[in-house]
């Protein structure tokens, strides 16, 4: 299966995944000419592309360059790893069942932007992490893999992401495997 990782920012899950997977990753994409992940690409000689959003009128003519992109290297999967773009539903139905996102929180409690900072706040013990298959309403999709991380007493924002970060860094590739056996076994398709 031929794997694209989109992402936006420092990309440590995409070095999870292209470290688990080699071979499969063909394309490493950015909407971010800036993001550290992609400079980091571009240096390890992995198949990289830009497209920054800004160049685009709307959400829809963006999500058309990707798509082509996509299709110009015959991708099977979209991996979104810290991906900061909502994309249309044109597009995820387009690539119905076939793009995967990460999720820091244990879905479907605090969905959206600033999960980790919403589950501080909200005193509760637990929080995780989520894969699941993109639908077009966020962060709603079939759930693959979830773990669960404890909140502790002193955490403040950077212990805890860095210590969901860890799992997600574990957790990811081994959502993938999953799926990856389950399109094999024709249980996804
Ligand atoms: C991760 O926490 C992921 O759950 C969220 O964005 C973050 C990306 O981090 N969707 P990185 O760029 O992989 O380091």
């Amino acid at each position: 299966m031929r794997l694209a990782i989109l992402i936006s920012g420092t990309g440590s899950n995409m070095k999870s995944i292209v470290k688990h997977f080699p071979k499969e990753v063909k394309l490493i994409l950015t909407n971010n000419p800036n993001s550290k992940g992609i400079q980091w690409a571009i240096d390890n000689n992995y198949n990289s592309s830009i497209i920054n959003h800004k160049n685009y009128e709307n959400r829809l003519d963006f999500d058309k360059a990707v798509h082509e992109k996509l299709k110009q290297n015959n991708i099977d999967l979209v991996i979104l790893a810290g991906f900061m773009r909502i994309l249309t539903p044109e597009f995820v139905s387009r690539w119905k069942r076939k793009i995967l996102n990460i999720h820091p929180s244990y879905l479907p409690n605090f969905k959206g932007h600033n999960a980790i900072e919403m589950a501080l706040e909200s005193g509760i013990k637990q929080t995780g992490v989520t894969v699941h298959i993109v639908t077009p309403e966020l962060d709603s999709g079939p759930i693959i893999k979830q773990e669960r991380v404890d909140i502790l007493e002193n955490d403040d924002i950077i212990s805890l992401s860095d210590r969901i970060h860890k799992v997600e860094h574990r957790l990811y590739p081994k959502a993938i495997n999953s799926y990856m056996k389950s399109v094999e076994m024709g249980i996804i398709f």
